[in-house]
C-alpha cells in the first residue's frame, strides 16, 4: 500500500515550486488539514524547505539532496518499485533487514537503503565495503511468480539494468563480468547479491542486494582492493547525485522486470551478452572443482555461464569465478 506520505510527495512534486491549496491536498489524499500539517513538518525534518501561505496553500522551495525515504520518492516515476522504502543512516547490512521485512510480509518492491553498512555482505561470504554517503547500498524485495531455479535470471537482469543506467544515462562504458560484477575499465564498480527464501516449486521472496561505489575518490578505496575496485566518480571525474541515481535504477528496473515477466529471459540474455566481459576470449575460470583456461561463449537460458574448455566441450557453469589474474595483462 502506498503511504499517505508518498502520495503527498507525489502531489507536491508534480506541482513543483507552485502553490497547492490545503483543500486540494486534503481532497486528493482524503486526509485532514491537520494531518497535512503534520506531514509537512516531517518533510521539513528531512531538509525540505516548505512555504505555507494563507489562501494559497503550500509550496516547496527547496528539496534536500541527501538520501531519505522522502527524497527517493520525490518525483519517482514507478508503479511498484520503491513505493515502500526504509532508509537507515547506518545499518549492519540492508540484506538482513530486508529479510526480516520480507518475512513480515513486506510487499513486492519494498526497498531498504542505507547511507552506511557496518557489515556489508558480498558474494561467497566476502565483506562488502560500504562507506558512508559514498555509494548505493540497498536491498530490493521481490515476490516473483517464477520457479526457484530461474532466480539467477533476476541477478543477470539486475546487472543489465545497472549497466544500462551507466551506459545510457551516465555515458560510461560498463561491462558485466559473470555473474554480476559491473566493471569499468577492468575494475569493479558494482556488485549484486541475490538471496532467496523458497520451497521446491515456489519462491517466497527474493532479496536483491545492490552495492555501487559512487562518489569515492582514489584515496577512499581501501588499499587491499585498490587494484580491483573503482567508483563512478573515479571513472567519470564527476560527483553523482545518489538519490537521482537510485531513482533511475528503479525506473529502469521496473521496465526491465516487466519485459522479463511478459516476454521471458531472451531479451535480457541478449542484452547481458552485449555487455559481457571478455566474451569470446580465453580466461582462467575457477570453480569449486577446478581452475582451468576456458573461452567464454555466452550465457544459457537458465543464467549459467557457457565456457568452452580445452577439451572443446561447452560446459555450463553455475557457480565460480572468472579469475582476475587470468584476465589482467
Ligand atoms: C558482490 O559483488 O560480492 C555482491 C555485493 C553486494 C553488496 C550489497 S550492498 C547492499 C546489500 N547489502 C549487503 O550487505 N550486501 C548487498
Amino acid at each position: 500500500m502506498e503511504s499517505t506520505r508518498s502520495k503527498l510527495i507525489h502531489v507536491l512534486s508534480i506541482n513543483d515550486g507552485n502553490f497547492i491549496s490545503g483543500q486540494e491536498i486534503s481532497d486528493l489524499l482524503q486526509i485532514s488539514r491537520s494531518a497535512i500539517w503534520k506531514h509537512m513538518k516531517e518533510l521539513e525534518k528531512d531538509g525540505y524547505v516548505i512555504e505555507a501561505k494563507r489562501n494559497k496553500g503550500y509550496r516547496i522551495i527547496k528539496s534536500p539532496s541527501k538520501v531519505s525515504e522522502n527524497t527517493v520518492q520525490w518525483g519517482l516515476e514507478t508503479n511498484w518499485l520503491g513505493k515502500s522504502i526504509l532508509h537507515k543512516e547506518t545499518i549492519n547490512s540492508t540484506q538482513l533487514l530486508a529479510h526480516q521485512l520480507a518475512m513480515d510480509n513486506a510487499p513486492h518492491g519494498t526497498v531498504v537503503i542505507a547511507d552506511e553498512q557496518t557489515a556489508g555482505k558480498g558474494r561467497l561470504q566476502r565483506e562488502w565495503y560500504s562507506k558512508k554517503n559514498k555509494g548505493i547500498w540497498m536491498s530490493i524485495i521481490l515476490r516473483p511468480t517464477i520457479l526457484p531455479y530461474l532466480a539467477p535470471q533476476l541477478t543477470l537482469l539486475t546487472a543489465t539494468v545497472l549497466a544500462d543506467v551507466m551506459k545510457k544515462e551516465l555515458e560510461l562504458d560498463p561491462k558485466i563480468k559473470w555473474p554480476n560484477d559491473i566493471i569499468l575499465h577492468d575494475r569493479k564498480v558494482s556488485g549484486i547479491l541475490t538471496e532467496m527464501q523458497a520451497e521446491q516449486d515456489q519462491i517466497q521472496y527474493i532479496v536483491i542486494g545492490i552495492g555501487m561505489n559512487v562518489n569515492h575518490d582514489d584515496g577512499e578505496i581501501p588499499d587491499d582492493i585498490q587494484s580491483k575496485a573503482t567508483s563512478l566518480m573515479i571513472e567519470s571525474g564527476k560527483e553523482w547525485d545518489i538519490t537521482k541515481l537510485i531513482q533511475r535504477i528503479f525506473v529502469a528496473f521496473e521496465k526491465s522486470y516487466a519485459e522479463y515477466i511478459n516476454h521471458g529471459f531472451s531479451i535480457i540474455k541478449k542484452r547481458w551478452e552485449s555487455y559481457g566481459y571478455r566474451l569470446g576470449e580465453k580466461v582462467q575460470l575457477k570453480t569449486f572443482q577446478s581452475v582451468q583456461d576456458a573461452i567464454l561463449t555466452g550465457i544459457a537460458e537458465d543464467g549459467a555461464l557457457l565456457a568452452k574448455y580445452d577439451d572443446g566441450v561447452i560446459h555450463k557453469i553455475y557457480s565460480g569465478e572468472i579469475d582476475w589474474f587470468g584476465i589482467r595483462h
